[in-house]
Parts: structure tokens; C-alpha cells; sequence
């Protein structure tokens, strides 16, 4: 075998190990981003300790064969409509607060703010907050998470 020729299959190999590595590396760091997550209702509250209206902030636990969580969320009841909202801020990421008084979320990290539809009113964030889905089965009322 000529020296090129083989120099040319050492460079091929080398490489496909290094694409091997890296893919190898890359799923056992980040496995969830891997795997599609998947929409699971949990139980948040009954339907008849639901406020009549105002904003709730509610706390929730997931436990499956191999993740155990607890998690929040916000409950916004109207007089016509209930929807639920992340408390994660579009911005960084910073946990929002609920203001009574001012009747806005506010976020402690950029001062982003937002109304009781989840709207940005003021500050950097340029997305809304998450809405979650509910759904009211047998009197219970269930958040959807995906996982
Ligand atoms: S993280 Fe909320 S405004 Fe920046």
C-alpha cells in the first residue's frame, strides 16, 4: 500500500471514530433532549376548591419509575375562562411572582412584567408566558406537563 493511500485511510478512520466519540458523548450528556418528550396530565386540585376567580399559585408532584418531581404553576380564573401558566419567564428563565396589588406577574431578575393572560407589558421578555393545558375530569382538575 502506497504511504498516501494509507495516510488517506488513517484520516478516514480517525474520523469516523471522532464522529463515533462525539455522538457518544453527546447522548450521555444530554439523553432528555434525545428522547421526545411526552405530554402526562397530573392531578393539580379538585374542581370545587377552585377559587371563583384571582390567581393561584399552585404546586404539583410528578413520580414515574424514574423521575420524581415537584413543579409550580399558575391558575388564573375568570369569570368565563381558567388557564394555566408557566412560571418559568420567556426572557432567562427567572421563577415570575404574582402581584395582587398590581395584578401583573413581575419578574425579580430583568423586571419583565406580565398581565393575567400571560401578554409581556413591559420589559426584555418578547414571549408570552407558557401556557399549560388543563383538563377537568370526574371534579379533578389536571395540568398538563410534558416529560
Ligand atoms: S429573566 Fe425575566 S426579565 Fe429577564
Amino acid at each position: 500500500m502506497e504511504r498516501r493511500a494509507f495516510l488517506k485511510r488513517l484520516i478516514n478512520f480517525s474520523f469516523s471514530i471522532l464522529v463515533l466519540i462525539t455522538g457518544s458523548v453527546l447522548v450521555y450528556i444530554y439523553p432528555s433532549k434525545m428522547k421526545e418528550r411526552k405530554l402526562h396530565y397530573v392531578y393539580l386540585i379538585d374542581e370545587d376548591e377552585l377559587p371563583k376567580r384571582g390567581v393561584r399559585k399552585m404546586e404539583f408532584k410528578y413520580k414515574s419509575e424514574d423521575i420524581a418531581m415537584i413543579n409550580r404553576a399558575y391558575l388564573v380564573i375568570s369569570d368565563n375562562s381558567m388557564n394555566a401558566f408557566s412560571p418559568v419567564c420567556t426572557h432567562l428563565g427567572c421563577f415570575v411572582n404574582w402581584d395582587n396589588n398590581k395584578m401583573e406577574f413581575i419578574c425579580p431578575c430583568h423586571g419583565g412584567k406580565y398581565n393575567q393572560k400571560g401578554e409581556v407589558t413591559a420589559g426584555p421578555p418578547s414571549r408570552p408566558l407558557t401556557k399549560l393545558p388543563l383538563k377537568v375530569m370526574d371534579g379533578k382538575v389536571y395540568l398538563g406537563i410534558k416529560i
